[in-house]
């Protein structure tokens, strides 16, 4: 339905629940909060996630008269430095009720579809499975062929449809694992997760052995004015123009130096203004964009995008005090840095070791790709390996152990430092904002400042901080709000990243509708 949507241009599709901020797509792969649209009176239905079926009625929402012109947004302008909806709003007394329905009003999504009473699902026995793969991109499938050949029952489980599947191997497109307890190490099958198949089978799994090929994403960034329409990660820019279609801008801020920012030169160079990045610019980069004439700012910040409906002009500044200056744009495309998939490993009490080169935590790996959890193997983008021939090397170093094959020790995931965020971020808080929410989780609308505050007062560490502010607590269960949290975090206490830990990863990976769970044949373990 994205496509569709965006047909016509960037459709602003909602305003956000606490300053009626306009957004408009920014993932393209379902997990942000950016596409919620209404669909047959349905509240919350993920744009681009949704196939369209003809007569379906989509209204967009929590805007009023329209997402374009809605009154509410006045509210931005009244609450300049935010507002305390988890802690104020409780004076005077007298006005309390009132007040708590103002903050409800503020606090969700709108109300559910009316009229439409719930259904329970008939219970459906639990899905037996001797090796399960949870993502069938180039890692899982590699893992899903080399076991099948080796004539080991696999099932492939992705949550898109699953292109080119290795034959032989049982599939389960269209189908997310939501929860990954710790396994039960004396039962023959000792991993019991539970999928959702769209939009709304829950199904219990028993798998015996497990692949985590979950993959990364593109990472949102931190600067003022990051959640304005036009904003969007590289994904997002693929998910709206897929294809040779034309993307719906007409000249982007490129942000990133690496392979990922290649990729797009590849796809949208025609498209590109130019090309910005925390650090250097790699040699495949600068090329690309000197064919194109694209002017290329190595080291340098985007310290704020520009336009109030949709993105119209970036503002951008050497690292290290240089002078600020702005770049025409219609749209600011996000391929710094990707970001592991890493959910489940969580759940099922993988150890973790955070990665600061890369910016996020990764599986401790054993040889075979093993994790310390054991029965699980992580392989591809998810255990670190982004470079194809490393991840593909993962992958059948993971088969050739479940097969009892002789592997290699561990593969080296290159040498690590420390994020070339953590630089920047402290060079861009240094810069007075003013009037200008940063918004650090665009779910929630939970600034930046509130984080300096909480910090100010006293909470200490990102699980606590995220308790106090509501900062993760979206529909994206923290994908693009934690990684950047953490770095914020690190440089306001004055310790490293891996000091300020991590929250507990609680389940669903995904928002999940209840009565997927109620269809599940028998009790869920709890995650200890
Ligand atoms: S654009 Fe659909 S969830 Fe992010």
């Amino acid at each position: 339905m994205l496509q569709h949507l965006s047909r016509q241009g960037l459709p602003t599709l909602q305003r956000s629940i606490r300053y009626h901020r306009p957004r408009a797509p920014m993932c393209g792969i379902g997990h942000c909060t950016n596409c919620l649209v209404r669909v047959n009176g349905q509240p919350n239905v993920r744009a681009c996630r949704y196939v369209p079926s003809p007569g379906d009625s989509v209204t967009l929402s929590n805007g009023w008269p329209s997402t374009r012109y809605d009154l509410m947004a006045a509210l931005d302008l009244l609450f300049p430095r935010g507002m305390d909806t988890l802690h104020g709003f409780r004076r005077p007394r007298w006005a309390t009720p009132w007040l708590q329905r103002v903050v409800r009003r503020l606090a969700g999504y709108g109300p559910i579809a009316p009229g439409s009473p719930p259904t329970v699902p008939s219970p459906v026995p639990a899905l037996e499975l001797d090796i399960l793969v949870l993502g069938a991109g180039p890692a899982g499938r590699r893992a899903s062929a080399r076991l099948q050949e080796a004539g080991r029952a696999v099932a492939l489980l992705d949550r898109g449809p699953i292109p080119a599947p290795p034959p032989g191997v049982t599939l389960l497109p269209r189908t997310t694992a939501v929860f990954l307890p710790p396994p039960h190490p004396a039962s023959p099958r000792p991993f019991e997760l539970v999928t959702l198949t769209e939009p709304d089978h829950g199904q219990l799994v028993r798998a015996t052995t497990l692949v985590a090929a979950t993959g990364a994403y593109d990472a949102a960034l931190l600067f003022a004015g990051n959640d304005r329409p036009g904003v969007m990660s590289a994904e997002g820019a693929m998910a709206m123009a897929p294809g040779d279609r034309r993307p719906p801008f007409r000249r982007a801020l490129l942000v990133g130096g690496g392979a990922r920012a290649a990729a797009m030169l590849d796809r949208f160079g025609v498209h590109t203004e130019a090309v910005v990045a925390p650090g250097a610019i790699s040699p495949e980069v600068t090329r690309r964009a000197s064919e194109l004439g694209i002017p290329l700012y190595p080291r340098t910040l985007l310290v704020e995008a520009h336009g109030r409906s949709r993105v119209r002009r970036a503002q951008l500044r050497a690292r290290a005090g240089g002078a600020e200056f702005s770049v025409a744009a219609d749209a600011i495309v996000l391929a710094a840095r990707r970001l592991p998939h890493n959910q489940l490993l969580f759940q099922a009490g993988a150890q973790m070791e955070w990665r600061g080169t890369a910016g996020g935590y990764f599986p401790v790996l054993g040889a075979g790709s093993r994790t310390t959890v054991p029965g699980l193997y992580a392989v591809g983008e998810v255990a670190g390996f982004a470079d194809g021939v490393a991840a593909e090397a993962s992958a059948f170093a993971a088969a050739d152990a479940i097969l009892g094959k002789p592997v290699p020790p561990p593969a080296e995931r290159g040498p690590d430092g420390p994020n070339e965020l953590e630089g920047y971020y402290r060079e861009l808080l240094q810069r007075p904002t003013g009037w200008r929410k940063q918004v650090l989780c665009p779910c929630e609308d939970v600034l930046v400042r509130e984080v300096q505050e909480a910090v100010a007062r006293g909470y200490r560490g990102l699980e606590v901080v995220k308790r106090y502010t509501g900062l993760g607590t979206g529909l994206c269960q923290g994908r693009y709000c934690l990684p950047d949290g953490l770095l914020l975090l690190s440089i306001l206490e004055g310790r490293p990243p891996s000091e300020v830990g991590y929250i507990r990863q609680r389940p669903p990976v995904v928002p999940t509708p209840l009565g997927a769970f109620a269809g599940l044949a028998e009790p869920v373990p709890e995650s200890g």
